[in-house]
């Protein structure tokens, strides 16, 4: 019963980036009955949604919000909107020999049942399965429906999601600019604290900066504007403390900034 095996996909064993996507697509799953992945062609919204089924098999245990299971149906190889229901019936696995319409045996089958239904590529049969999707969700109160399309349905309650083309920058790009505004932050801070006479403040504060630097990973030690004050600090601070003294400060403020980055206390910087 568990259609993902139908899944028309490539089955790439890598998965890229998408983390924001993935998240926002689980919320959406789990606010509304209707979700819809839209975006152009081959910009991978079949291979996200796989990758959030896959990944989360508690969604169809005892527990989960789908325990009858997650069919897939691939709309892709229909030319119309003709077998648009015995594709459906078939991710179902639903065989019915009974006088009525097979959209009826769906319906009823579906009935209580807690599962959810996967349209991959609607974007040729919107109108139909705009029809369907309308009847499916009438008559079975549990049933979930998460579409791939390139365009939306259209109705109130459904949730969209929109994919656009993988980002060519990093993904830790967002990241790296918080760490580079905290290195120049703490470069600044450093040149505050050795106008202040505070000399080992002042080294403390360099080397808290300079992990950020090196969680950046830009070539520079730290602020270029700022090096000529940097390296006057290195002379009067080794000057007045020692070298000892300055490379233990040094190092313990390189400590701190590792132990900050990792989700420690934030910089002391009384
Ligand atoms: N995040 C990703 N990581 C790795 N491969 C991907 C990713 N997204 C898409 N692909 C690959 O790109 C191709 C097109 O993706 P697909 O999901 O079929 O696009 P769509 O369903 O939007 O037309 C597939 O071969 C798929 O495996
Ligand atoms: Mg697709």
């Amino acid at each position: 019963m568990l259609g993902l095996d139908g899944a028309n996909d490539g089955g790439a064993a890598t998965f890229v980036g998408r983390g924001g996507e993935l998240a926002a697509l689980r919320t959406a799953l789990s606010d509304g009955r209707l979700t819809t992945l839209t975006g152009p062609g081959g910009v991978g919204k079949t291979r996200l949604v796989r990758q959030l089924l896959e990944g989360a098999p508690g969604l169809t245990g005892p527990d989960g919000p789908f325990p009858d299971g997650i069919h897939w149906a691939d709309l892709s190889p229909l030319p119309d909107d003709r077998l648009l229901v015995d594709t459906v019936a078939d991710a179902l696995d639903l065989a019915d020999h009974t006088p009525r319409t097979l959209a009826e045996a769906v319906r009823e089958w579906i009935g209580e049942r807690r599962l959810l239904l996967v349209l991959d590529c609607c974007e040729h049969l919107v109108p139909a399965v705009r029809v369907l999707v309308r009847d499916l969700l009438d008559a079975a109160p549990h049933l979930a429906l998460l579409l791939t399309s390139r365009q939306r349905l259209g109705f109130a309650e459904e949730r969209v999601t929109e994919l656009g083309p993988l980002s060519t920058t990093r993904p830790v790009q967002p990241l790296r600019h918080r760490a580079l505004r905290t290195a120049i932050g703490l470069d600044l801070l450093a040149a505050a604290r050795a106008a202040d006479g505070d000399e080992e403040g002042a080294v403390r504060a360099y080397g808290t900066g300079h992990a950020y630097w090196q969680a950046v990973g830009h070539p520079q030690r730290g602020t270029p504007e700022l090096e000529p004050v940097r390296a006057e600090l290195e002379r009067t601070a080794r000057g007045a403390l020692g070298d000892q003294a300055y490379e233990e400060a040094f190092r313990e403020g390189v400590r701190h900034g590792h132990a900050q980055r990792a989700g420690g206390p934030p910089y002391d910087a009384g």
